[in-house]
């Protein structure tokens, strides 16, 4: 699919972090990370199902979710990255996921810092991220990358808050 947009980088580097496109030996991780939200771990075949299904997507849309590594730890952490999500292509939704054992450093924070960079590279003028009214700690680090909270919506699993960042 052609879209009006130049694709978003997929390698990028920060002080602490590397961020790079899915390699199929991050389904191990990746496994691990699902789990920790408390529901059942994928299987590694359907990790790694998984993996290819964001490959593919990252070049079709030319945006994508991208695994985080520390740079000096060399440690899978987590993602952050972009996704159609509950928006659209041309104004796409931010997305982050750590591991517990990393919370609280900042990863977040500086991931979703050069993310938002990528994006403004692609040409796009605004993210969207949506966020369950419980979640302080996304609130925070949408707060510290300058999203503003803009509406709020209901569905099947409750309140749903719509942040946005004009770029
Ligand atoms: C959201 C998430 C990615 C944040 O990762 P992180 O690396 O810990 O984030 P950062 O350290 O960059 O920033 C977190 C901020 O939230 C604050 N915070 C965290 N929990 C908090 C709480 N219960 N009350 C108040 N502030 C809180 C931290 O103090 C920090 O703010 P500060 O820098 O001003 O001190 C992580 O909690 C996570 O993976 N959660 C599960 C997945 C998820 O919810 N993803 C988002 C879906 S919308």
């Amino acid at each position: 699919m052609s879209v009006p947009f130049t694709p978003m980088t997929f390698e990028i580097e920060t002080k602490r972090l590397a961020l790079r496109m899915w390699k199929e030996s991050d389904a191990y991780w990746y496994r691990e990370l699902v789990a920790e939200r408390g529901v059942v771990k994928p299987t590694l075949e359907n990790a790694r199902k998984k993996i290819s299904l964001f490959r593919k997507g990252a070049q079709e849309n030319g945006i994508s979710l991208l695994s985080i590594q520390r740079q000096n730890e060399g440690d899978f952490i987590g993602y952050c990255g972009l996704i159609i999500g509950r928006s659209s292509l041309e104004e796409p939704e931010i997305a982050y996921e750590l591991f517990r054992s990393v919370h609280g450093h900042g990863y977040a924070t500086e991931a979703a810092s050069a993310i938002v960079n990528a994006a403004m590279a692609t040409g796009r003028h605004r993210l969207w991220s949506t966020v369950r009214s419980w979640n302080v700690a996304s609130f925070r680090v949408l707060e510290k990358i300058r999203f503003e909270r803009r509406l709020r919506t209901w569905d099947e699993d409750g309140e749903l808050v719509w942040n946005v960042r004009d770029l």
